[in-house]
């Protein structure tokens, strides 16, 4: 069966959702996990857009060993500079630099005619191909460029040493006949095509990411590229989870294959969902928590009698387990080791010893213990930042007849323990005011979110927030069996991120550079 080579563009174009921002140690776990996915390809960010992103490319290329590192660069010198630097230590690097083409871009964007576009291209390529063997060309905006014009664009780039030319449908205004007909096109008009690999890159502004990239693997594309969950830009990027599951559950159709592990799949939706902060939706096709969700009586009936009545896919191919053990405060150290390595966790001795600490303080919160909690625990920290600011406690008086007012006490980096209170439009707001008094500092909140985590009463809440100070945001999570807990979890963690921003010269921020 033909193989689908996957390139996973979750740090640099799933990056580019708004809100979203990850520092080098999110990254890094990101890409780790994507290895254990067993993504061919991962884009790891855009050197030249700050020297933090450099430095959190850098980092990702020398912790991965299996799949082939990129660094997205603009067709210009000093980006491939900027992608040597941050692709040194990679076992498999690639650069992947693009240019648009489309009448529009070269109109108003760009200010080129053809031919310069095509003489900065081949520049590009050719100077690159000095220090890489692995270059990948996209055409900016594909998708409307005139289809003469792009066979030009792939012959140059084939001829001045590019190994993968990637079709972008960039502002997502295909349909999927006529996104495989540039495959077909290409394929059939392009001399030398067979010498690379063909690429497919769609933008769901039209909800049609997933049908076209399939359309071009119908027409010939060797790789798609694509985010978990589907983030990036706009309404965001096609889902590599869909791909995959696609062309698992119908290789009939397909006749193509990737060579992931989807076992892996849920693992590496939630971790993404966590450290982005992107809500998955329930209905979310193979991640959704809906997705193998069955309400009518009559579906739960044909369930009952026969799975593959209403279920295409089951839940344990994409790494879903049924809760078998059920954990509460009686649970002992055993069943509970038992629970992380079925739900997939390799952690060391004393790991094991912090997280079932903290799962006995959430048992005697919580009647029992479900997978969801569990996971949600040991992932709240995976990533530690410098902890500047620990709550301490909190305390908060809510009337709906009178004003919200909340105190918090606080323990700062030198050790010492401060309390304040303060008053607020709601409860949230109090507690935000309260522990803004005891840091001092002027943010702005951005964004507030907020989600149970499983079912239940007394189900744990995460809460999502982003904090501005002088254009530099940082996201910050919490969480707690109780919500205004969870809140001012999540508004600390978010400050102490800034603050580390603030103290690393390098510090990263996104640049829309594209
Ligand atoms: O959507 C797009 O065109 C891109 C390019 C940089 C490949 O993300
Ligand atoms: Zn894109």
């Amino acid at each position: 069966m033909r193989k689908i080579y996957i390139f996973d563009t979750t740090l640099r174009d799933g990056e580019q959702s708004p809100g979203v921002n990850l520092n080098t140690k999110e990254k890094v776990e990101i890409a780790l996990q994507l290895e254990k996915l067993g993504v061919d390809r991962i884009e790891a960010g855009f050197p030249a857009a700050s020297p933090g992103d450099l430095a959190a490319v850098n980092a990702v290329a020398r912790a991965v060993k299996n799949a082939t590192i990129i660094g997205l660069s603009r067709s210009r010198e000093q980006d491939i500079d900027a992608v040597r630097e941050a692709l040194q230590g990679a076992q498999d690097p690639c650069i992947h630099l693009f240019l648009a083409t489309s009448p529009i871009h070269r109109k108003h964007k760009l200010r080129m005619e053809k031919e310069q576009v095509l003489e900065t291209a081949e520049r590009a390529i050719r100077y690159a191909k000095q220090y890489f063997d692995k270059i990948e060309f996209s055409p900016e905006d594909a998708g409307r460029t005139e289809l003469d014009f792009l066979c030009q664009v792939t012959d140059m780039a084939i001829k001045a040493g590019a190994t993968v030319v990637n079709i972008p449908d960039t502002v997502g205004y295909m349909n999927p006949q006529e996104f495989g007909n540039i495959f077909k096109t290409l394929k059939e008009n392009v001399p030398n095509i067979e010498t690379i690999q063909l690429s497919a890159h769609c933008h769901d502004d039209l909800g049609m990411a997933t049908a076209n990239a399939l359309a071009a693997i119908l027409n010939g594309a060797d790789q798609v590229e694509g985010t978990i969950n589907g983030i990036g830009e706009r309404a965001g990027n096609t889902a590599i989870e869909e791909i995959a599951m696609a062309l698992a559950t119908r290789p009939d159709f397909f006749g193509a294959q990737t060579t992931l592990n989807l076992k892996e799949i849920a693992k590496t939706s939630r971790l993404v969902s966590k450290l982005t902060g992107m809500v998955v939706p329930g209905n979310k096709a193979i991640v959704g928590a809906n997705a193998f969700a069955h309400e009518s009586g009559i579906h739960q009936d044909g369930m009952l009698k026969e799975k593959t009545t209403y279920e295409i896919i089951s839940p344990d191919t994409i790494g879903l387990k049924e809760s078998k053990l059920v954990l509460g405060k009686h649970s002992g150290r055993h069943a509970f080791r038992e629970k992380l390595i079925d739900l997939g966790y390799e952690l060391e001795e004393e790991a094991v010893n912090a997280a079932f600490a903290k799962f006995k303080d959430l048992a005697d919160r919580k009647k029992t213990v479900n997978d969801e909690d569990i996971r949600a625990m040991l992932e709240e920290k995976l990533i530690d930042t410098p902890e500047v600011y620990t709550l301490e406690t909190i305390q908060v008086s809510y009337g709906n007849q009178s004003t919200p007012s909340a105190s918090v006490r606080i323990r700062n980096a030198e050790g010492e323990v401060v309390e304040e209170a303060a008053i607020g439009n709601g409860s949230v707001d109090a507690i935000y005011n309260a522990i803004d008094k005891v840091t001092r500092e002027t943010v702005e909140l951005e964004d507030y979110s907020i989600k149970s985590v499983s079912q239940g009463k007394d189900a744990q809440g995460e809460v999502h927030v982003v904090l501005k100070q002088d254009e530099v945001s940082a996201q910050g999570r919490g969480l707690s069996t109780d919500i205004l807990e969870a809140s001012a979890r999540a508004y600390i963690d978010a400050l102490n991120r800034l603050i580390d921003k603030r103290k690393s010269p390098g510090r990263r921020d996104k640049m829309s550079l594209i």
